[in-house]
């Protein structure tokens, strides 16, 4: 049936017909809030590129925890940034580090929430790549012990989930033997599987204090024209035990999320990375863009296009609108 007896804009005529037939539904519960754990005490370093967020010390994290909680978002994603780094990244296994001790102070605040860890080692290691450096650059073999011993001393200090985002070959298998052989069979890993090398990383580097000292990381990270690539990384982290498989950056890889959704039947997650956070961010603070609106319209896109959780920044604010329903 064609125009004039078919009309599509019977059906979007009032508010209410439009809410009736949306198809794709924002949830508090879809949002993973990222958080920045320093070290030291009453520390809430503001991170000038992304306006509301800030490195929180420990004291400070399970109040931050409990206002996500009550806003209905389920989980935060840790990153940590520890007052000494070095060549190979040893503190990121201290179990007094700025994660492991963040781990507790959420868990004790809000026990229901679902603490994730990152679990890479550029927040640890001096020069600021994901892993050891040899003859310049990333030797993928040497640093798989080191992401191993990271997610399991995450785990030790209670971690409910870890998301290894260091794009070393093999670290999926080599971290769901170590976490099964110290009796954590029970904990899921979210794998960062198709992480591209992306320019829309550049705010949260300054976040976590991770920008690299030489180089860059596209020996590691892949090259953003590719998709099917991006399906063998995904096919690989499914048959080395990942239980949820991440696509990052979010907008500019909607195809990809959609791509993962058709060919695969796993959870997915998208991380909606700082630079496309801070981009809204700073239109907004111009008055070029309506903050809330682009923010819902960006976080439903994700949605729409196959992700199951959404890793954002916006996570307090975009609970908020929704609770209101303010848009
Ligand atoms: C660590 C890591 C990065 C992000 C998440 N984990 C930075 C990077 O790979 O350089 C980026 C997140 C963001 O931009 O919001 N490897």
């Amino acid at each position: 049936m064609e125009f004039p007896i078919t009309r599509l804009r019977r059906l979007r005529k009032t508010p209410t017909l439009r809410r009736m037939l949306r198809e794709t539904i924002l949830r508090p519960e879809d949002f993973i809030l990222p958080l920045f754990a320093i070290y030291g005490e009453n520390v809430k370093n503001p991170i000038k590129s992304m306006p509301g967020h800030y490195q929180l010390s420990v004291d400070l994290l399970g109040d931050e925890a409990r206002e996500a909680w009550a806003l209905g978002i389920p989980a935060v994603l840790l990153f940590g940034i520890p007052e000494v780094k070095d060549e190979t990244g040893s503190t990121a296994i201290d179990p007094e580090g700025p994660v492991q001790r963040a781990i507790k102070a959420i868990k004790a605040a809000v026990p229901e929430m679902v603490v994730i860890t990152d679990v890479c080692m550029c927040e640890y290691t001096s020069h600021g790549h994901c892993g050891i450096i040899k003859d310049g650059d990333v030797d993928n073999d040497a640093t798989l012990p080191l992401l191993t011993a990271e997610a399991v001393s995450h785990v030790e200090a209670g971690a409910d989930m870890v998301a290894p985002s260091d794009m070393m070959d093999g670290r999926i298998e080599a971290i769901r033997d170590a976490l099964d052989e110290n009796g954590y069979d029970h904990i899921p890993i979210m794998s960062y599987a198709a992480k591209y090398a992306s320019a829309f990383y550049g705010p949260f580097r300054d976040a976590a204090e991770s920008t690299p000292e030489f180089g860059d990381r596209r020996s590691y990270q892949m090259d953003p024209p590719n998709t099917d690539e991006a399906m063998r990384e995904v096919h690989l982290d499914i048959a080395e035990g990942a239980d949820i498989v991440m696509v990052k950056p979010a907008l500019p890889y909607l195809d990809i999320i959609r791509r993962i959704k058709d060919e695969t039947s796993m959870p997915i997650a998208a991380y909606n990375v700082s630079g496309e956070f801070s981009i809204i961010k700073a239109a907004a603070e111009k008055g070029w863009i309506d903050h809330d609106k682009a923010m819902i319209e960006s976080l439903t896109s994700i949605k729409r296009a196959g992700a199951d959780l959404i890793i954002t920044y916006f996570a307090k604010e975009a609970a908020k609108v929704l609770r209101e329903n303010s848009l």
